[in-house]
């Protein structure tokens, strides 16, 4: 952030008094300007339901630019970071604000490869969740108990100690993830095997059994390692506003981790990659044509809407959904995809196309975002469509920790307060029970 050499001054029409606030330049993006002093100068608070021109905080974490249809972590472009990097490589860069040299690389991956198990206790947890539990809700339930296994030795205002906790939660989201699944599915717990690259070693404890050898394909490490690139981070949504205010209250960082994780499982948020997916079901299995689901997600007496469509910030392609169509394409052509799987990727290749030449949606800067694509990635490594938001979680971790370890290190950061717009009744008076 620039220092402040800009400023805008607001006026009370009805009173005549004025602030002058500071005004803000960032390295990139809109300027900001300061409103703290606003309340205390002239009485008034801001009204910004959803936040729509509201910076929560600084951040020097990811860029995103949604008109351009740009998003760079670290200052480094989303694309050229999936082209070249690997999704631990992006962890340290997100964490350290720079690239790794080899052999911290070689450090960083061996550490949080020790970080893999989880407490033997934790395994227990698991038993107390239903069969037919959503694995998301195992993970929200899994990841806060881990703050009950680190606390009372933690100083979060250690950087150190901030450090530790980033790795424990890239090494053992996995682990949580794959327990889930096998619980759900009556199979036994892959314990990991720290051998394998991070990727493999998800598929392995995912899909081995413990009767059968089992090699992790190499093709389908390598997808998943870029879909957990293109979902690392994504500066203030509204998974990290969450963890971000949870945390501001100096939290344990694992609950505040679980609710970030409880912010993404909705639809509109990371839970869209799972309703995408149903959605292309529902539609090849309806025989109806597109346009009749484009004109249901455009009636307002619907409350259909095209999931994997739609963007609070991009107006322009989503490019982390660019690139995961690529990679769906290639995928399903290298593996030599099933009638069924390629089928879905038709349909959903022919929506946007409808979608995207359709008024509505080309007035609203309606494109598909990273949800459009990467469920029928996860389908054809054979998934099953309840995980699709657990993987997701899984990427999003390191940005949620780079986040709070940011926050917590920011002089400047307070407990998160908003105020509010009050539209209840005042001063009434308690009438006993057998008066109402
Ligand atoms: N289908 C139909 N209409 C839509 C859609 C959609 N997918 N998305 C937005 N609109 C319309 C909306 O009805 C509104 O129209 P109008 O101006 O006539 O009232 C206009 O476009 C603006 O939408 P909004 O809901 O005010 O925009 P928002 O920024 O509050 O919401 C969104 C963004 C992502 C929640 C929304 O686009 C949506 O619900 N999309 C479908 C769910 C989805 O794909 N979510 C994943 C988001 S990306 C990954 C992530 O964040 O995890």
């Amino acid at each position: 952030m620039s220092s402040e050499t800009e400023t805008v001054t607001i006026t009370d029409n009805t009173t005549g008094k004025q602030v002058t606030l500071p005004m803000y330049t960032p390295t990139a993006g809109p300027k900001v300007i300061d409103i703290g002093k606003l309340y205390k100068e002239l009485g008034y608070f801001t009204y910004d339901p959803g936040f729509m021109s509201t910076a929560s905080c600084s951040s020097a974490i990811t860029f995103l630019d949604g008109g351009r249809g740009v998003l760079q972590y670290r200052g480094y472009p989303i694309e050229q970071l999936a082209e070249q990097s690997s999704y631990l490589e992006v962890c340290f860069l997100l964490l350290n604000n720079r690239l790794p040299k080899k052999e911290e690389l070689d450090y960083f991956i061996n550490t949080v490869t020790q970080h893999t198990m989880l407490h033997e206790a934790m395994i227990r947890f698991f038993s107390g969740f239903r069969r037919d539990a959503h694995p998301m809700a195992i993970m929200v339930g899994c990841v806060g108990a881990l703050a009950a296994f680190y606390h009372d030795h933690m100083d979060i205002h250690n950087e150190e100690h901030r450090m530790i906790t980033a790795y424990r939660l890239i090494a053992k989201m996995p682990t949580i993830a794959a327990m889930s699944y096998r619980y759900a599915n009556g199979k036994p717990f892959v314990y990991p095997r720290n051998s394998l690259s991070y990727t493999e070693n998800f598929l392995y404890m995912m899909f081995s059994m413990p009767s059968e050898e089992y090699t992790p394909d190499p093709l389908l490490a390598k997808a998943l390692d870029l879909i957990m690139i293109l979902h690392a981070d994504h500066e203030q949504n509204a998974s990290t506003s969450t963890v971000r205010l949870a945390g501001s209250s100096d939290a344990n960082p694992f609950a505040a981790v679980a609710s970030g994780i409880a912010a993404l499982w909705g639809p509109a948020h990371g839970g869209a990659n799972e309703a995408v997916v149903r959605m292309l079901i529902d539609i090849n299995e309806s025989g109806k044509p597109l346009q009749t689901f484009v004109d249901r997600a455009k009636d307002k007496n619907d409350s259909f809407r095209l999931m994997g469509f739609g963007h609070r910030v991009y107006k322009n392609y989503d490019p982390r959904a660019r690139l995961i169509r690529e990679i769906c394409h290639k995928l399903l052509n290298d593996m030599e995809a099933s009638s069924e799987q390629q089928k879905l990727l038709d349909t959903a290749m022919a929506l946007e196309q409808v979608a995207l030449h359709d008024d509505y949606f080309v007035e609203r800067n309606l494109y598909p975002n990273v949800d459009f694509y990467s469920g029928i990635i996860f389908l054809a490594m054979g998934i099953p469509m309840n995980m699709f938001t657990v993987i997701f979680a899984m990427a999003r971790t390191i940005g949620w920790i780079s986040q709070w370890s940011e926050m917590m290190s920011d002089h400047e950061a307070k407990i998160g307060r908003p105020r509010q717009l009050y539209t209840g009744a005042i001063d009434l008076d308690y009438l006993p029970i057998e008066k109402r």
